[in-house]
């Protein structure tokens, strides 16, 4: 399931990251691809060891640390480092699954990616083409977002970015391991935690119901997590 987490970053926040990004050194984004998906790999990403990256991936995971949606959608468990991509006119990413294992950068730990992330740092408008195409169990989804605005899959889906034809669109990337691996259990705890958010803003919090809803969601999770 894709879940759209609206204004992860301020529109200030936005405003800085492409400033800085502007004058960052772009190389390759073959540079992180795996075999077979940096045959089907064309665009641009800065160095995971920049500065700016370093900068502006602390800027990203400080927003991810204040966002309850993202916390309830993700159940995150370690964040990679966020990175940044561009596709210029022509560039694209074919079908691809992202791979399942990812080491955290001058640290010699992994981490499995469960959650795949791309936080939208151009208007839409400012570009056509370049939707993020997911594909799961009910068909293909195309995802093209506000700036600021980020989408939540599950790194075991098939998608690809449709090549830009006009302008250039600007993300940053990143995956997540879950405390909840199964992308179906974490599905379920979502629905549940989103139906129980929506009980209380009708109910009283000592409310039969809500209680009976919060103690399962709160029991599963118990059974469910690995940390
Ligand atoms: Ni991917």
């Amino acid at each position: 399931m894709l879940i759209r987490i609206p204004q992860v970053l301020t529109p200030t926040e936005v405003a800085y990251c492409r400033e800085r990004l502007e004058a960052a050194a772009w190389v390759d984004g073959k540079a992180t691809a795996g075999e077979q998906s940096a045959k089907v790999k064309f665009n641009l990403q800065i160095p995971v060891d920049s500065a700016e990256a370093k900068e502006l991936g602390d800027l990203v995971l400080r927003a991810l640390g204040r966002n309850a949606l993202f916390a309830t959608a993700a159940l995150p468990l370690r964040v990679l480092p966020p990175m940044f991509n561009r596709y210029d006119v022509g560039m694209t990413f074919q079908a691809h699954v992202d791979n399942a294992i990812r080491a955290i950068p001058g640290t010699g730990q992994r981490i499995r990616a469960d959650v795949s992330s791309t936080l939208f740092l151009t208007p839409p408008e400012d570009y056509d083409g370049g939707e993020l195409v997911v594909q799961d169990t009910y068909g293909s989804h195309e995802v093209k977002l506000d700036a600021g605005d980020m989408v939540v899959y599950p790194s075991t889906s098939l998608h690809h970015v449709n090549p830009v034809t006009r302008g250039s669109r600007w993300a940053s990337f990143f995956w997540t391991q879950s405390m909840v691996k199964d992308d179906a259990k974490r599905q379920f705890l979502y629905d549940m935690d989103m139906g129980i958010i929506a009980l209380r803003q009708d109910l009283p919090d000592d409310h039969p119901g809500v209680l009976a809803m919060t103690s399962g969601y709160h029991n599963l999770l118990r059974r469910w997590v690995e940390i």
